[in-house]
């Protein structure tokens, strides 16, 4: 993405919405740039994000995932509705379905996912649960480009934490969801800044060896 003053987000949601709630608090304060969300988007009808939304004065729709003839076809549904609020960046914020070709091609490295660990390690289902299992010693939080892969796109944000002895899966997720929340917003920040993806990798521009400031 090159920089843009005026960006409108679209987060896509499907249950209680926390990271929607740090990209809500984040705006007000400035710290997501010139960028205002525009609409929250949920493929579940009672997710309590749709309620933290009303509640900030944000346009939010429904789209469920079921009934569409195919997985395109509910993935051209999110698109239109997206595009109706002219949205220009996509924000996954705990949304529970895989995306499709129509969302990739409608907004190419324009879509941002928040993964609760240090990617490449323990994607998809229960990163938390995968990493005490492993046994590492630091996890952590991941905001990165959504590809056609599963949490394998270029990463923008990282933050880590310590996996402590005594820890369960709760409260491995608690100390890890509090890393996400600031992971974030300063993602979306980083993004609208402007940079460029160069094979794997996002790289801010200017790259941080051109920029005689740095
Ligand atoms: C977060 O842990 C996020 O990393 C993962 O799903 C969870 C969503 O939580 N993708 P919330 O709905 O933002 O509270």
């Amino acid at each position: 993405m090159t920089p843009d003053p005026i960006t409108k987000l679209g987060v896509l949601v499907s249950g209680r919405g926390s990271n929607l709630q740090a990209l809500i608090d984040a705006s007000p304060a400035g710290q997501l740039g010139s960028a205002s969300i525009g609409v929250v988007l949920s493929n579940v009808e009672g997710a309590f994000a749709l309620e933290r939304a009303r509640r900030a004065n944000i346009p939010t729709c429904v789209v469920d995932h079921h009934g569409w003839p195919s997985r395109d076809d509910f993935d051209r549904a999110v698109v239109r509705e997206l595009q109706r609020h002219e949205v220009d960046l996509v924000c996954l914020a705990g949304f529970m379905r895989k995306l499709g070709r129509p969302l990739l091609d409608a907004y190419p490295s324009a879509i941002l996912n928040i993964h609760p660990s240090l990617l490449p390690s323990f994607p998809g289902l229960h990163p938390q649960r995968q990493a005490l299992t492993h046994g590492v010693k630091v996890s952590g939080a991941t905001v990165h480009l959504v590809t056609e892969d599963l949490d394998a796109g270029p990463i923008v944000v990282q933050r880590t934490v310590p996996v402590l002895d005594g820890d369960t899966e709760e409260t491995l997720a608690a100390r890890i969801l509090h890393e996400e929340h600031l992971a974030y917003p300063e993602a979306v920040r980083m993004l609208l800044k402007g940079g460029r993806v160069e094979g794997r990798r996002w790289v801010a521009w200017p790259a941080p060896s051109q920029n005689p400031l740095a």
